[in-house]
C-alpha cells in the first residue's frame, strides 16, 4: 500500500457516517473506525463498509493479556480490516501473540500497528502516573523498535516522530500519522500538528485526518486538498 489520506470516522453512529460517506459520491476512501463507532454499531459496519469497497483502519487499541488479545484478534481479522492496533505497553509477547492471532490459515493478514505514547500523555503524566522516567521521544522510540522486534508493520505517531521512526527502524517501518491540519484551520485539541504537505516531507506514510474534513463545509474538496498536498 502507498502513502494515502485515511479518513477518521468520528461519528457516534452508522447513519451520520453513511451520510458523511453519500458525499463522496462513488468514491470510496480509506476509512478509519474507532471505538465510539465499533462501540455503537458492532462488527457489521466494518462487514458494510468493505463489501462497499471502502479500505479500513480498525483503531481499536487492545491492551490485554496476550492469550486475551491473540483470540479478540483472530475475531477482527476474520472483518478483513486492512489495518489494526494495538498499545506497545501491552509488551512484546502481546504484540506477538497479536499477529498470531491476525493470521488467517492462508497465511495472510491485516496490517498491524502499535500505539506506542498516547499523544494525550506528556513528559510530566508519563513519570507521575507511569513511574516512566526516561525522555519520552527516546520512550516513543523504544517502544517501536519493540513493535519491530515482534514483526509488527508500524507504529501510529505524531508526523513529527514520522523521520526518527524510519531512521530507528527502517524506511519500511509504517508510520500512520494523526494530528494533521491545513495551515489556517483551528487546531482543536491536537497540541504537535503537522500540515498534509509537511507531513508528506517529514515521511509519514498514512495521514489519518478526522475534523478537518468531517466538519469541513465542503468534506470532498477537504479530502481531495489532503490528497493533493500528501499524497500529490
Ligand atoms: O479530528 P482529528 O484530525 O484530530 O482526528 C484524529 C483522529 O486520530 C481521531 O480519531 C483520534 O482519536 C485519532 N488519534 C489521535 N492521536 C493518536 C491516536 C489516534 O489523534 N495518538
Amino acid at each position: 500500500m502507498g502513502k494515502d489520506v485515511i479518513i477518521a470516522l468520528d461519528f457516534p453512529a452508522k447513519d451520520k457516517a453513511l451520510e458523511f460517506l453519500g458525499r463522496f459520491g462513488e468514491k470510496r476512501p480509506f476509512v478509519k473506525i474507532g471505538m465510539e463507532l465499533f462501540y455503537a454499531e458492532g462488527p457489521q459496519l466494518v462487514r458494510e463498509l468493505k463489501e462497499r469497497g471502502h479500505r479500513i483502519f480498525l483503531d481499536l487499541k487492545l491492551h490485554d493479556i496476550p492469550s486475551t488479545v491473540k483470540s479478540a484478534m483472530a475475531v477482527l481479522s476474520r472483518l478483513n480490516a486492512d489495518i489494526c492496533n494495538l498499545h506497545a505497553g501491552g509488551t512484546v509477547n502481546m504484540m506477538k501473540a497479536a499477529l498470531e492471532g491476525l493470521t488467517r490459515p492462508d497465511g495472510t493478514r491485516p496490517l498491524l500497528i502499535a500505539v506506542t505514547q498516547l499523544t494525550s500523555t506528556d513528559q510530566e503524566s508519563m513519570e507521575r502516573d507511569l513511574l516512566i522516567k526516561e525522555p519520552i521521544d527516546k520512550v516513543v522510540m523504544h517502544y517501536a523498535l519493540c513493535a519491530k522486534e515482534a514483526g509488527l508493520d508500524g507504529v501510529v505517531c505524531s508526523p513529527l516522530e514520522a523521520g526518527k521512526v524510519h531512521e530507528v527502524c527502517g524506511s519500511g517501518f509504517l508510520t500512520v500519522t494523526p494530528g494533521v491540519r491545513f495551515a489556517e484551520s483551528d487546531t482543536g485539541d491536537q497540541k504537535r500538528v503537522m500540515t498534509p504537505a509537511a507531513a508528506k516531507e517529514a515521511g509519514a506514510d498514512y495521514i489519518v485526518v478526522g475534523r478537518p474534513i468531517i466538519r469541513a463545509e465542503d468534506p470532498l474538496a477537504a479530502y481531495e486538498r489532503c490528497l493533493k498536498e500528501f499524497v500529490g
